[in-house]
């Protein structure tokens, strides 16, 4: 097993037990922020962008773990977010120099990871992480990461 595989089989009884456990679901998206943070080396910013009710061509900001950004609403088609948002479908970018269309958080940030959380055809939000490493993402990380999201979406139709 990769070290990857043992850091992600580690993980997901964790993320479980968050969503299942008490507290708003707020609270919850918050804890997986920070325990992906907390325990993935290359993971330097992790945060939920959720659509707006009330507007759903945008993407708002929800919780987050590492530094703050000025980018609190995005609109799909735009950015790394948007377009994944638009296409419902993964996005990494392994070198986010390579992206015209990109919204810069901070200069250290080399690539990024964006997945859909999806109820049936709707994107109820995201998981976003940004790394300081120059392609670090692989296919397990987007497995596990893909699972955190339906469990996200799981309990977002629940109306947790
Ligand atoms: N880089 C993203 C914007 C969000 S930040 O990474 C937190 C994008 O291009 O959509």
């Amino acid at each position: 097993m990769t070290d990857k595989a043992k850091i992600y089989e580690g993980l997901l009884p964790n993320v479980k037990a968050i969503i299942g456990g008490s507290g708003s679901r707020e609270k919850k998206l918050q804890r997986i922020c920070d325990l992906l943070r907390g325990e993935v080396p290359y993971f330097d910013w992790v945060g939920f962008y959720l659509t707006d009710a009330e507007n759903p061509d945008d993407l708002v900001l929800g919780p987050f773990n590492g530094a703050p950004t000025e980018h609190v609403r995005i609109s799909v088609g735009t950015g790394i977010c948007g377009r994944a948002a638009h296409t419902r479908r993964m996005f990494v970018v392994q070198d986010v120099s390579k992206e015209t269309n990109y919204l810069a958080c901070s200069p250290d940030v080399k690539a990024e990871i964006v997945l859909p959380i999806l109820i049936g055809n709707r994107v109820w939000g995201e998981l976003d992480i940004d790394s300081h490493t120059l392609a670090p993402f692989s296919s397990e990380d987007g497995e596990f990461l893909g699972k955190i999201c339906s469990l996200v979406a799981d309990l977002a139709r629940a109306g947790g």
